[in-house]
């Protein structure tokens, strides 16, 4: 799986100089006033800029982009306006969305290169803040899937400058856009392994892959296959792939840029390469949709891939179980009762609430053998977490408060927006069960709670958050609003969140 990225440059040149067929500049609604470098731009063209300002044609709204011709009088062939939307709410995620509609409009003109002002104006939270985004939206958006497209659909795009004022800043602003760059190739990495379809990302195709990435960065990488699983006791995983053909496999990668005492913060992601549900099946409707069911370990293998390219000074270890959920003659029914490492117990009530079987072994794994300061896991668990946030959050849960904050805090710098959700004592007795220790389904009603009190049966005391990205994970086609930056299918949820997590990551009880 190889990922591209775009050839970004960061230049001082003046606007009316910069060596490119198109200069996106990024508009904050309802501007009167241009100044410096843009009053200087419209002069040039005589206020052609002012005028459609004062038009109907563009007003700035984010989402909104105007094409304007400079006729010769500057170098570039074409300004394109790109709206940032209200002064009063413009983000960083403004400039992530702002940044994307350039990009796509530059794309959809088949230009190669163009350039993007980074007007020190506009940008209220810091001119490195606003590169980081503008990187983010340009990368992100010109995302594409065609690995099965015998035509080529590549996006034009090959080249974008960056252009500053900042001349003494500007060493930084590369490094910046640079570190950008990587954050980037891990989403792409992420999206490119959660959309591959299940027959060509089966656990053991996904465990290569993983073994690719490791061995690019040099993280330790281990895969447990059927015998190691079997021996170790994981029966979620073993129960859950017992009905399709393929392995199960246990992808755990390890990456050491902290001290040789630190404990590692560990990372679980969900792969179940396919659900069909099981035994419990699905209706067929959106059914291909569960490739998407792999998301979690898509994500987690991204970003330690990611925090090795950036030398994070931590300790960390990534840990996907994956396994393929299919009914058949040998697979695992309503009514089993399943052992998971370290001997707990579970009833099945339905073949379709696997992720937290599979979850389950590698949780007490984790805890067991690594002793970590903290596991965040992140699964596509529960329908019952769409119904809930729909796709504009993730569902966030956990047992300490002081992680939970750290991770509301990195989501509100990525624009990758979590939900926290309760959970009190009394959603554990929705899964109490007769015959064993819990039961894999609480039934209807606070659907994501209970899964999500399921998993912390397996954790015991140790920090632990859990992320339910069932609807956040992919861009479905049910009209809900997509960004600029987040094209249709997988999205790398949390992949940017974790790292801004693991950035700024000071645990004192460490
Ligand atoms: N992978 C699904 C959850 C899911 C649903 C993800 C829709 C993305 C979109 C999960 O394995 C599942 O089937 N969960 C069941 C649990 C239930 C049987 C307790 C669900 O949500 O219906
Ligand atoms: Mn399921
Ligand atoms: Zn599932």
């Amino acid at each position: 799986m190889l990922v591209s990225t775009l050839n970004i440059t960061l230049s001082t040149v003046k606007l009316r100089e910069i060596d490119a067929p198109l200069l996106a500049l990024l508009i904050p609604e309802d501007t009167k006033q241009l100044k410096d470098q843009l009053l200087e731009l419209d002069g040039l063209l005589e206020k052609s800029v002012t005028k459609v300002l004062s038009s109907e044609g563009f007003k700035g709204k984010l989402y909104s982009s105007f094409l304007i011709s400079t006729t010769n009088k500057i170098k570039p062939d074409y300004l394109l306006l790109s709206g940032l939307g209200p002064w009063t709410d413009i983000s960083t995620e403004s400039f992530r969305i702002a940044s994307g509609e350039a990009a796509l409009r530059a794309s959809n003109l088949g230009v190669e290169k163009y350039a993007l002002y980074i007007d020190p104006s506009s940008a209220e939270s810091g001119v490195r803040k606003v590169t980081e985004a503008v990187v983010e939206g340009a990368e992100l958006a010109l995302y594409t899937y065609s690995r099965y497209k015998s035509q080529s659909e590549k996006k034009s795009i090959k080249e974008l400058i960056l252009v500053t004022d900042q001349g003494e800043e500007i060493s930084q602003l590369k490094a910046v856009a640079a570190d950008a760059e990587k954050v980037c190739e891990g989403v792409k990495l992420a999206r490119d392994l959660a959309n591959t379809p299940s027959s060509d990302m089966t656990p053991t195709i996904f465990a290569e892959e993983a073994k690719n990435v490791a061995s690019k960065v040099g993280l330790g990488c281990i895969v447990l296959g059927l015998e190691e699983i079997k021996q170790l006791g994981m029966g979620g995983i073993l129960n859950v792939s017992r009905g399709s053909k393929e392995e199960p496999k246990v992808v755990i990668l390890r990456y050491k840029g902290g001290k040789a005492e630190d404990k590692p913060i560990v990372l679980v992601g969900k792969g179940v390469t396919f659900d069909s549900g099981g035994i419990s099946i699905k209706p067929s409707e959106k059914m291909e949709d569960m490739k998407y069911d792999k998301s979690g370990a898509a994500t987690v293998i991204a970003t330690i891939y990611v925090a090795a390219n950036l030398h994070l000074p931590l300790n960390i270890v990534a840990i996907a179980p994956l396994v393929e959920n299919l009914p058949s003659g040998s697979a695992y029914k309503p009514g089993d009762i399943v052992k998971h490492y370290g001997g707990k117990t579970s009833e099945v009530i339905s073949t379709d609430a696997e992720g937290r079987l599979i979850l389950a072994d590698v949780l007490a794994y984790a805890v067991d053998k690594e002793k970590p300061k903290a596991i965040i896991d992140l699964a596509t668990l529960t329908g019952a977490c769409v119904i809930a946030l729909g796709s504009q959050a993730s569902g966030l849960f956990g047992n300490d408060q002081a992680l939970i904050e750290k991770l509301k805090k990195a989501a509100e710098v990525s624009g990758e927006r979590v939900w926290q959700l309760p959970l009190w004592r009394e959603y554990s007795d929705q899964i109490k069960s007769e015959v064993a220790d819990m039961k894999n389904s609480g039934g209807r009603s606070g659907g994501a709670i209970t899964a999500a009190a399921f998993l912390s049966n397996f954790v015991g005391t140790t920090p632990w958050v859990h992320l339910d990205i069932a609807g956040t994970a992919y861009t479905a086609d049910d009209g809900t609003k997509v960004k600029t930056y987040t094209p249709k299918g997988a999205t790398g949820v949390g992949v940017r969140l974790l790292i801004n997590l693991l950035k700024d990551w000071k645990f004192t009880s460490s």
